[in-house]
C-alpha cells in the first residue's frame, strides 16, 4: 500500500502537485497543497490507478514537500525521515 501526505510547512503553494494528481491533492485558501483523500492525515491508501500521479507530483514539487510511504502517516509529515 502507498500513502501520501504534504509538509504544508514547506509547500510554497508552487501548485504543481494539484496539476500533476488532481485526484489526490487540492489547495486550501492560501494556495497550500493538502490531500483530498484523508484532509492530509496520510491515513487513506493512494488507490492503484493513481499511483503513477502521485510519483510524477512528487518528483515536480520543487520543495520536496509531497511525502509518500508504504505505510500510514497518521498525520506525522515527518515519520518516516
Ligand atoms: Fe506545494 Fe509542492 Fe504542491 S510546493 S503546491 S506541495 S508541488
Amino acid at each position: 500500500a502507498v500513502y501520501t501526505i504534504v509538509d504544508k510547512d514547506t509547500c510554497i503553494a508552487c501548485g504543481a502537485c494539484g496539476a500533476a494528481a488532481p485526484e489526490i491533492y487540492d489547495y486550501d485558501d492560501e494556495g497550500i497543497s493538502y490531500v483530498i483523500l484523508d484532509q492530509n492525515e496520510g491515513t487513506t491508501k493512494v488507490p492503484e490507478d493513481l499511483i503513477e500521479s502521485l510519483e510524477d507530483a512528487q518528483e515536480g514539487c520543487p520543495t520536496e514537500s509531497i511525502k509518500i510511504a508504504d505505510g500510514p502517516f497518521n498525520g506525522n509529515v515527518l515519520k518516516y525521515e
